[in-house]
This record gives C-alpha cells, structure tokens and sequence, in this order.
C-alpha cells in the first residue's frame, strides 16, 4: 500500500480497478498534454494577488505576501492559481510530497537478499507512482474543471450547485523556470501546494475522483443532504523548504479565501494523526477533532483517519 494519505485507497479490488481504468486514461492525457506543453514558450499560472480585489488587500498583505515572505531569499516564487497545462507538475510534485513508494525493503535483510529483491521492488515503486500520479492528475483535473471553463477566478462556487465538486481552488507556490537555454520550453518550479473546495461536511475521506465519492456514498446510504463546506486538502511543501513557516502561511491563505472571499464560517479537513508535523500544524492553528469518521466496513485503517475543524473569524 501506498503510505501516508494514499492509506484512503482502502476499498474492494472491484473500485480499485475502476480507478486503475480512469487513472490509465488520465496518464496517457497528462502525456499527451505535456507534449503539447514541450509547444508552448509560456505557462498559465496566475498570480494569486491579481486575482483579488483592491479592497481586500488584508489578504494580500498577510496571506499571499506571507507565503512570499518566507522566501526573501528568492523570490521569484510567488502564490498562483494551476491552471490545466500547470496541473501535470502540480500532481507530480503532490505525489512526490506525500511519498509515493509502495513496498521499502526492511534493513533486516541480508546485502544479498537485498541484491536479489531490490530490481523487482523498483519495478513495483515505479509502477506505483506511476498509477499515484495518474491517479492525482485525473483528480485534480476534474475537480478544476469548472473553475478553468467558467474562468471563476477565486470565487467561490454556489453551494447548491450540482458542480461544485468540480470547482477546486488549486494554489501552488511556484516559479516558471526554462528547460532550455533558448527560453523556449518552461516547467513549473513548486515548492509548495494547497487546494481548497466545497464538500459535503459528513466526515467522508475523499477520493481524488469525485465521481466515486457519488458511489461510494451511494454504497453507504449516505445521500442525505449535508451542507457543502470549505475543505482544504493537498498541503504539501518540498522537503527542502520545510519548517520556514510555508505551510501555515499556505494554510491561512486558504482559510482567508473561504472565510472572507466565499463567505463561510467553518472550514474542514483530513488529517492522519500519526502525521506529526501535520497534525501539530492543523491543531497549533486551531483545528479541532469533530468526533465523526467516515467509517463503513470497507474502511479499514482509513477510518482512523482525523475530520478536524476550525471557525473562521
Ligand atoms: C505538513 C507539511 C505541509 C508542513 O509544512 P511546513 O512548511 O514544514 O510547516 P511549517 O514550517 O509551516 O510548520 C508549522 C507548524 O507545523 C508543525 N510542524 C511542522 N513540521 C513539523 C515536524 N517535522 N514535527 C513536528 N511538528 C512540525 C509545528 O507546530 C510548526 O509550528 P512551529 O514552527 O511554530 O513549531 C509538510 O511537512 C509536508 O509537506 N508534509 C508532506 C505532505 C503532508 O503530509 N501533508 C499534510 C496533508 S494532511
């Protein structure tokens, strides 16, 4: 199994391949796509302060310069908005923070048994990676959807509406860097990523595909309508620049966004406990345990996953 929040993909070998299917589908798009990109001399992604309105600059005062902030030393990053060419390196380096080895061979073997292991165990860590960025490109790409094709900017999505699943605020903290001498082909340099939504506030561990999260209720008999709430997911920081301060400049960003740009006053999330830096992250910046988990007998470890919420002013 996939370690760390990759622990949600719990469920019966009947999803599992459902999901392999879509995530297939979404990897041979994100190849496609990237080589259009190789194209393309620019990439999309918007700077976060150009997407506020002059009157609330607090936010940009406090959060996005925050988050820039910590890097006086350089700052050529800058807080943005993915747009679709910017997602294939958005779920890559997800992927990458959240780690994505499948199998780690125990230091209790012998050199030789290592030797004799180690190429098939390579083999399956590929493979496993190559299915997790698959599988978070696929996500990302229709929770972004109707943000991209509504040009929405940052706010936020009706939270009666049908689509809202597919309406994700996705923040990189990233640079534009050439691959090439010639300035003719650019990757995205990111350091950092948060993503914000609407979901309905049951205690439910999302799926990266949205679709599932239809099923998957629908297995559980938990149709009922619950209020959509602001949830923050995907936090993640490159190791190289963890404990400066980015993930919780990223994390007040967001709720800045949800409390005073959308309007809400709570704002969800999920956090496996035995996370330390995330967990003393979420709880020094007054996260609270709901109580409730997302628990069917298909759950597993899954279930002993966190739903922790805060107020927002
Ligand atoms: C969790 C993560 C985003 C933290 O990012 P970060 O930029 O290093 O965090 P910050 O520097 O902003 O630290 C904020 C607080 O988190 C806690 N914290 C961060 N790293 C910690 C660590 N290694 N051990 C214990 N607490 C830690 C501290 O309370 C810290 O406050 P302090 O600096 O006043 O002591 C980062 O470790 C990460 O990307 N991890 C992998 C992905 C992941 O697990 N994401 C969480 C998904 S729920």
């Amino acid at each position: 199994m996939i370690k760390s929040d990759f622990k949600r993909r719990r469920f019966s070998l009947l999803l599992s391949l459902v999901l392999l299917v879509q995530s297939t589908r979404g990897f041979s798009a994100s190849l496609a796509r990237n080589n259009n990109r190789l194209r393309r001399p620019t990439l999309h992604l918007i700077p976060l302060r150009t997407l506020y309105p002059k009157d609330e600059s607090t936010i940009n005062e406090q959060s996005c310069l925050n988050a820039n902030f910590q890097l006086k030393s350089d700052p050529s990053f800058e807080l943005c908005v993915v747009e679709e060419d910017d997602l294939p390196d958005t779920a890559r380096f997800v992927v990458e923070s959240f780690g994505s080895e499948a199998i780690r061979l125990s230091s209790d073997m012998t050199s030789f048994e290592q030797f004799i292991l180690q190429p098939t165990v390579e083999l399956l860590n590929g493979y496993s990676g190559i299915v997790a960025f698959a599988e978070v490109l696929a996500g990302l790409r229709s929770r972004v959807r109707g943000r991209l094709t509504q040009t929405m900017g940052i706010q936020g999505p009706h939270p009666a509406e049908e689509g809202a699943a597919g309406m994700a605020l996705v923040l990189v903290l990233a640079r534009p860097v050439p691959n090439d001498t010639k300035k003719m082909n650019w990757r995205i340099d990111i350091i950092g990523s948060v993503e914000l939504r609407l979901q309905p506030c049951d205690a439910k561990i999302p799926f990266t595909l949205p679709w599932l999260d239809r099923i998957e209720r629908r297995l559980w008999n938990k149709q009922t309508a619950v209020q959509q709430q602001p949830y923050l997911s995907n936090l993640c920081v490159a190791e190289a620049y963890r404990g400066q301060s980015i993930g919780r400049a990223l994390v007040q960003c967001v709720e800045d966004i949800a409390g005073t740009v959308w309007g809400y006053s709570k704002i969800y999330l999920h956090v496996d406990v035995d996370n330390t830096a995330a967990y003393q992250l979420y709880t020094s910046a007054g996260y609270k345990d709901v109580g409730q988990r997302w628990n069917p007998f298909w759950a597993g470890s899954a279930a002993e996953i966190g739903y922790f919420v805060k107020d927002l002013p």
